[in-house]
């Protein structure tokens, strides 16, 4: 089994790495220094010691796991990987940069995939070594839970680039939708405009938090409610994948609520800040309107 190249150790990267590694692989994790790579495994392992509490996996195969996560200073070492995944922060200059390092050691028939949830994949294929070696792979958040991977093929994408990222994805055990490079690919396409409805319902009055979410967690038994889902992935990200949809498609049925923009200028992040249409700060979510 080819080693696979795991760049951005957060919330997303991290948990590549952990199903990855799952899955058999050998994974080199890296971040912009080794400290950051270093925590990104910490994260992993006590997630795992985690499961192990609640007997989800034994002692030996956790050690087993992380024996196969080697956290990475630099993506140098990333020369032997088949699939190379980046999961950095959404800013397209960012990977790009990325993009054009790794490019300096990216073996010939090696992949080089994007987790973005909303850069046109035809877009940053062309800072990539190789536009017909580029490929998106979207993972879902929690990603050891989530079963599933968009792969979204850019202009130039290769039949054989698909090939290896859906053997990939079987070996993860997750199952594969395959999007066309269009603002949002499916799934955020179909869930943005849902979370942002919420934000304009509760800017207008409509409902409170609690029973927007209630509302839509009991009527349509989704997990989460929509205003919960929107701070669990942080109003900035849904933020900027609404902006995405609506700059890419031109169709006002697209733009983002006031509310939704407002938070977001307030630094309300959700989870990640403490507050977004919860308060995080006590042992339980205390909605906020
Ligand atoms: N990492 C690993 N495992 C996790 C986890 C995490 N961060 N969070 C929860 N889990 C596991 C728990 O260990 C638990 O496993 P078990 O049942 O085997 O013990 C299981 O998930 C259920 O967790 P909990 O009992 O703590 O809580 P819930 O039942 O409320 O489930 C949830 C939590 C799985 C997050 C569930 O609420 C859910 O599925 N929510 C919707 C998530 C979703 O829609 N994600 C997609 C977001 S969109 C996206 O990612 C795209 C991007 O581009 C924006």
């Amino acid at each position: 089994m080819q080693a696979i190249g795991v760049i951005g150790a957060g919330q997303m990267g991290a948990g590549i790495a952990q199903v990855s590694a799952a899955a058999g692989y050998r994974v080199l994790l890296g971040d912009v220094d080794q400290a950051r790579a270093e925590a990104g495994k910490a994260g992993i392992a006590k997630r795992l010691n985690r499961d192990v509490e609640k007997g989800k996996i034994e002692a030996a195969a956790r050690d087993r796991l992380l024996e196969r996560i080697e956290p990475v200073a630099s993506v140098s070492g990333m020369s032997a990987c088949g699939l190379v995944i980046e999961a950095a922060t959404e800013r397209e200059p960012i990977k790009r940069a990325i993009f054009a390092d790794v490019g300096k050691v990216l073996g010939h028939q090696a992949v080089l995939a994007s987790n973005t949830s909303s850069i046109p994949i035809t877009r940053l294929a062309q800072a990539s070594p190789d536009p017909a070696r580029f490929v998106g792979v979207h993972f879902f958040n929690p990603v050891p839970v989530m079963g599933l991977i968009e792969v979204i093929r850019g202009l130039a994408t290769s039949d054989e680039t698909v090939a290896t990222v859906r053997t990939y994805a079987a070996a993860l055990g997750k199952q594969v939708v395959q999007a066309n490079d269009a603002p949002g690919f499916i799934v955020n396409r179909v869930l943005m405009p849902m979370l942002n409805e919420a934000c304009f319902a509760l800017g207008e009055g409509v409902a409170t938090v609690r029973d927007i979410d209630l509302a839509c967690q009991l009527g349509l038994n989704h997990p989460m409610g929509p205003l919960t889902l929107a701070d669990f992935i942080g109003l900035d990200t849904c933020l900027e994948i609404t902006r995405v949809l609506f700059e890419g498609s031109g169709d006002p049925k697209f733009r983002p609520a006031p509310l939704l923009v407002k938070y977001v200028e307030a630094g309300w992040y959700g989870r990640k800040t403490g507050r977004g249409f919860y308060d995080y700060s006590g042992s339980e979510p205390v909605p906020t309107r």
